[in-house]
């Protein structure tokens, strides 16, 4: 049976956290082995914010290597740099005749980046949604691994592929829909007491993959908390629901249990929690601080996987394109 494709970009813009790991790229690991996957660094998508020529690379070459740390396999899918296929962007021009203005300017994203960067409001951001879609239809997806915020970009591509299929009388593009496992995708909250990690969430909020054991211990002691309970089994304050939870997802379950109980009982010391929650993110992150910092150092490997993923990606790449142009009536003399 053909696998189903799937297709995910992920921004070339920093450091992954925690919450990177478990809201997205454990569902990537699992479905590589499911469907046909490409993952890409979408590396023209960052352009919008225009990084300096040294930044953009360093960027790229970050965010590949994390992955690899992470586990996504190059033998068991496609992985590769959005600018490494010009085919994107010339499937982003075509798609862009179809585009209306009008659309793309009460996209919420783009209502959001005017409000916050109205001094830099460029045709780019305004056809991130073209641009996405490119990345989706160029190697016909059906499934797209996207969190809620990205759900209206992908009704968006659903409609620039529908209406191309209109226009060239043509069934060239499938409808793709956002994916995931359902519970397994886990929101996880960051250490400042509220609200999700990120890294726009200020400093000391976000665990990063690659931070070293002392960066660790300094913000996961610094993480918010309260006064402690004052009767048995007190409902607990959000920055405690914080703290529990990524001892959920970090420790043992005899160690979440134990400090549950103490909690429950009034026991609970929080310096010994955060003392312990540390600990516990530190050995479950050393294996991929390891893996980044030896691939970081591995040139060959780092050029070998993103020219091969290249490859692959292209010859999915090139057919689609083709027939895009064939149905819009261009020839060859
Ligand atoms: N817009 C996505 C984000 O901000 C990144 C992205 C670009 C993407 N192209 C994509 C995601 C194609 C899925 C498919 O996270």
């Amino acid at each position: 049976m053909k696998k189903e494709v799937v297709v995910s970009g992920i921004r070339s813009t920093g450091n992954l956290h925690l919450g990177n790991y478990f809201g997205a790229i454990k569902n990537f690991v699992r479905m590589q082995h499911e469907h046909n996957c490409f993952f890409f660094i979408a590396d023209y998508h960052s352009l919008t914010t225009h990084p300096t020529p040294a930044d953009l690379h360093a960027n790229v070459r970050q965010v590949l290597v994390e992955y690899l740390a992470c586990g996504i396999d190059p033998d068991a899918c496609t992985i590769y740099v959005q600018s490494d296929l010009p085919e994107v962007a010339e499937l982003y021009l075509l798609l862009n005749m179809n585009a209306y203005v009008g659309e793309l300017e009460r996209s919420t994203t783009f209502k959001e980046k005017i409000r916050k960067h109205p001094d830099n409001i460029n045709a780019g951001v305004l056809t991130y949604p073209v641009l996405m879609a490119a990345d989706i239809l160029i190697h016909r997806a059906l499934k797209v691994p996207v969190g809620k915020d990205q759900e209206q970009h992908l009704e968006m591509a659903r409609t620039f592929g529908n209406r191309f299929n209109r226009m060239y009388k043509t069934d060239l593009f499938p409808e793709p829909e956002a994916f995931n496992y359902g519970t397994s995708l886990v929101k996880i909250p960051g250490l400042d007491g509220s609200g999700k990690m990120g890294k726009s969430e200020g400093e000391g909020n976000a665990i990063f993959l690659a931070d070293p054991p002392d960066v660790i211990r300094k913000k996961v002691m610094r993480a918010v908390t309260d006064q402690g309970p004052t009767v048995e089994n007190q409902p607990k304050a959000e920055a405690i629901e914080n703290i529990f939870m990524l001892m959920k997802v970090v420790s043992p379950e005899s160690t979440y249990q134990a400090f549950s109980d103490q909690y429950n009982t009034m026991k609970i010391r929080y310096g010994d929690m955060k003392k312990q929650l540390a600990e516990d993110i530190i050995t479950f992150t050393t294996p991929f601080r390891e893996k980044i910092n030896e691939l970081l150092k591995d040139e060959k490997t780092i050029h070998t996987i993103a020219t091969q993923g290249a490859e692959k990606a292209r010859v999915s790449a090139s057919a689609t394109l083709s027939a895009a142009r064939k149905a819009i009536g261009f020839q060859r003399f």
